[in-house]
């Protein structure tokens, strides 16, 4: 996809926000790992797995290393994507709102921290795009904000830009598809962020209706 086709949000990262982003927090990333945390508690067969929002693939690496999984990520940022091919992992370049993999390439999917900065206008497209690649019997694992109520502010140190953070309930936008059922979740109370397994399988039972006789 295009650039002109792109939210500006979208374009703001791919044009230089995400490699200024990565430059101010690169030597603060991975100090922190809930995911990895709640995998260590409840497993699942990671196979092979997307990281959406990848950054320098420092969890990729982590995951690779620990359950002998095939690894790829995908990032705005052109210098994070450097760091992650020089540690042996490619991490291409691009957003969430369109995933360059064909149908169903993987078994899991994770967006680790990036759907905040997701614009709302990209949100349906990040739904369908994770949801197309992601294989039958798969696993979708999101860490983000959580809150009951959706609001957005100005994202941090870029006041100037018509840039913004969103806090969403984000796993539901996933659950009303009755495909879609959570697996396992843990709350960080303190920061009000929630790790989401869910579980996507096209069979799942749903109720039928029996048709009236005449
Ligand atoms: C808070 S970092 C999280 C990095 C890593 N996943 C982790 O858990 O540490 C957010 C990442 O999302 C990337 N990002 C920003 N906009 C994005 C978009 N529209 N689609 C995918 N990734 C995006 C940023 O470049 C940044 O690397």
């Amino acid at each position: 996809m295009s650039n002109q086709t792109k939210s500006e949000q979208a374009s703001i990262f791919l044009d230089h926000l995400g490699d200024s982003w990565y430059e101010i927090n690169k030597n603060d990333i991975g100090k922190r790992d809930p995911i990895s945390d709640l995998l260590d508690k409840e497993p699942i067969n990671l196979g092979s797995v997307l990281e959406v929002g990848a950054c320098n693939g420092w969890r990729l690496v982590k995951l690779r290393a620990k359950y002998g999984c095939t690894v790829v990520g995908l990032d705005p940022s052109q210098l994070a994507a450097k760091d992650a091919a020089d540690k042996g992992i490619e991490v291409k370049i691009g957003t969430a709102d369109s995933l360059p993999w064909p149908n169903e390439s993987f078994d899991t999917v994770i967006l680790g921290f990036c759907l905040y900065v997701v614009t709302p206008e990209d949100w349906f497209k990040v739904i369908a795009e994770t949801d197309r690649v992601l294989k039958d019997g798969g696993h979708l694992i999101i860490w983000d904000y959580t809150t009951p109520r959706s609001f957005k502010r100005k994202l941090n140190r870029e006041a100037h830009l018509p840039t913004f953070m969103y806090h969403v309930d984000w796993p539901v936008a996933w659950l009303f598809n009755p495909m879609y059922r959570k697996v396992s979740e843990h709350f960080l109370a303190g920061c009000s962020e929630m790790v989401t397994v869910m579980k996507k399988l096209k069979s799942a039972p749903m109720l039928e209706m029996a048709t009236e006789q005449k």
